[in-house]
């Protein structure tokens, strides 16, 4: 039997880490950002002065990570220790999502990540964060969520997010931040960003994430029904 897992996928600022994080704990799950992992091969490969067009050796930064994630509250970031550095909060800002979103486009840097990703999976659970955790790491999920929520929404809340780190971030130069990774997410060739066939879809534009939390425990619950954990 193997451990069953829960897909959360869609674009940055719907609030699917926050979800994702509260759902892991309340269901006391393992969770995998898989965000993260794209963050990290970016930040890697920048840090050895790897060229974003070799291909070949940003799969193998992929495939050799020395990393280790240290979970964290309900609601913060994962930690993140490379090669036993604390690299959590320098993998946060903007530009490394933008250079985590060009490296996610290579094949190689996708396919390197694979066991890594799957190997979350393990009793009791498994709540897999990312934009294609339901449709090509873990196809079989036994739940498939789909967050979506309008640009405008997305950029408002990453800027609250970054400004709560101390992240000095420009509205407006975040809003064409977010519809250019979106872009390129959604019309890469390899695993672009799209709900799978069978995914449960929730614009979360004008829900507060009270609401969103109590919303998925409900879908959670209905898919789950041996689930006796109180709210
Ligand atoms: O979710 P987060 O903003 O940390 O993701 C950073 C980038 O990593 C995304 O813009 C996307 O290009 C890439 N990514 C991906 N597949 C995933 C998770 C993230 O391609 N499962």
């Amino acid at each position: 039997m193997t451990a069953p897992v829960i897909a959360v996928d869609g674009p940055s600022g719907t609030g699917k880490g926050t979800l994702c994080s509260y759902l892991a704990q309340w269901l006391d799950w393992h969770l995998l950002d898989s965000g993260a992992l794209y963050r990290i091969v970016a930040y890697a490969a920048q840090t050895q002065g790897i060229d974003p067009d070799n291909e070949a050796a940003l799969g193998e930064v992929a495939r050799n990570l020395d990393v280790e994630f240290i979970p964290s509250e309900p609601g913060r970031d994962v930690g993140v220790l490379l090669a036993g550095r604390d690299i959590t909060q320098s993998i946060r800002n903007e530009d490394c999502g933008r250079a985590a979103s060009i490296v996610a486009a290579l094949p190689q840097v996708r396919a390197g990540l694979l066991d890594r990703q799957q190997s979350f999976r393990r009793p009791p659970g498994l709540i897999a964060d990312g934009r294609d955790m339901g449709t090509v790491v873990f196809p079989d999920a036994e739940l498939k969520i789909f967050l979506t929520a309008s640009p405008d929404e997305r950029a408002k809340r990453r800027y609250k997010q970054l400004k709560d780190k101390g992240i000095g971030v420009n509205l407006r130069q975040l809003l064409a931040d977010i519809t250019e990774r979106d872009a390129r997410d959604t019309e890469r060739d390899i695993s672009p960003l799209r709900p799978a066939g069978d995914a449960i879809v929730f614009d979360t534009t004008d829900v507060n994430i009270d609401t969103m939390v109590e919303k998925m425990i409900r879908t959670v619950r209905d898919k789950f029904p041996n689930i006796t954990r109180d709210r």
